[in-house]
């Protein structure tokens, strides 16, 4: 564990989050926190507490290895689905034997859980993944009577629990049609399964930016991931909400926060360099403060020169290559800064804030990408 940063998570926050994404859902709609990634950076066992706490009883995650932290976490109290890699030989016995529901997206995988489940005498819970447009994993239509068969064959060790699908780009208006699509497509293989008296105890198909944009695709569960921590799918996700709601307030609370401290102050003279090369040079005599932060953590070295953090209530920036395990910041204007000052790197501080999201701006990095960039080695606490 690093103890030259920390991240702090913030119960209320996603308190006001799964409270606001509740609302905003249809009633009757199960609510599956996606804690994929280790939780978008926020580290698994940390947040799944958080949300266990908020009444929060699925949780998707993308394999097996997850899928066992989640459990260690929740044990009987809360569902786990597994929407990505599983190996069948070493992990499908715990897998069902534990109870936990997966994707199945191939022959193969049916196969081998049936005969896993067979010889532990107990059910396999599938989650049948649909190919309608994304092209990534998912029947393909022609498999589609082959699946059927199987499943009404084999229901004594094959639970058909979800009929699910995934979408190609919900946050971007650029995908409308293909969308629109895909949802159209999901709804004729729905019929064809029911057709065949397959009626599947789950559909869905959302994640967070189909959730919001298209509400018919929330259907009996929708599984969300970057809302629950307080962040926008894409920027048009919001502005499309605040022109629906016709106010321009967020709703989302920021869960995580990333706090570090000043570890050197020193002078430099004009027209030295600073730092790795030539990228940055002092135009006059500055003050710059080292942060033992750097790429190693998380924080990316596209964000060399452009970066910022909170110093003294103030916002300052970073300046030269961010380096392995340290940044410099131009402190210039400070004059009480000294060793051991608070550094927000994403945050609040006085009345000031930095989020992910503006880094995106600088760094063409998405939210998604920052926070699972985050090292597992920062120690995450609970505010
Ligand atoms: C299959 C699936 N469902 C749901 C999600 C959650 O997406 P989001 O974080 O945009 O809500 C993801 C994330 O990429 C996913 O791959």
């Amino acid at each position: 564990m690093h103890n030259n940063s920390y991240l702090e998570l913030d119960p209320k926050a996603y308190k006001t989050n799964i409270n606001f994404l509740r609302k905003h859902f249809r009633k009757e709609v199960l609510f599956s926190s996606v804690v994929k990634g280790n939780a978008y950076g926020h580290s698994i066992e940390t947040f799944v507490e958080i949300a266990l706490a908020e009444n929060v009883h699925h949780f998707s995650v993308f394999d097996s290895q997850e899928a066992r932290r989640v459990k260690a976490v929740v044990g009987d109290k809360a569902t786990v689905m597994i929407m990505g890699w599983l190996n069948a030989d070493e992990d499908l016995p715990w897998i069902i034997e534990n109870g936990v529901e997966f994707f199945v997206f191939e022959k193969n995988r049916l196969i081998s859980a049936l005969a896993v489940a067979k010889n532990l005498a107990k059910k396999a819970i599938v989650h049948i993944e649909v190919e309608t447009g994304m092209n990534r994993t998912g029947f393909n239509s022609i498999d589609l009577k082959w699946v059927q068969d199987f499943l009404k064959k084999h229901s004594d060790f094959i639970q058909f629990k979800g009929l699910c699908t995934h979408f190609a780009g919900a946050e971007s208006i650029a995908n409308y049609f293909r969308i629109k699509k895909q949802i159209d497509r999901y709804d004729e293989i729905y019929q064809q399964f029911c057709a065949k008296n397959l009626k599947p105890q789950q559909r869905h198909s959302a994640c967070s930016a189909a959730a919001m944009m298209y509400p018919e695709t929330q259907m009996d569960m929708v599984r969300i991931g970057i809302m629950q921590y307080g962040f926008w799918p894409s920027p048009e996700v919001l502005v499309n909400f605040y022109n629906t709601k016709r106010k321009n307030e967020n709703p989302l609370k920021r869960v995580i926060s990333w706090k570090s401290s000043v570890m050197s102050v020193k002078k430099v003279k004009r027209g030295e360099f600073v730092g790795y090369g030539t990228s940055f040079m002092a135009d006059a005599q500055m003050k710059i403060a080292c942060v033992p932060v750097g790429y190693a953590h998380g924080y990316g070295r596209s964000l060399s020169n452009v970066g910022r953090v909170l110093i003294n209530g103030e916002r300052c920036v970073v300046i030269g290559s961010i380096n392995m395990n340290m940044m410099v910041i131009d402190v210039t204007l400070l004059d009480q800064i000294k060793r051991g000052d608070e550094v927000v790197l994403i945050g609040d501080q006085a009345e000031k804030q930095l989020s992910v999201s503006s880094f995106s701006d600088y760094s063409n990095l998405l939210n998604y990408e920052l926070l699972t960039r985050l090292s597992a080695d920062i120690p995450r606490i609970i505010k």
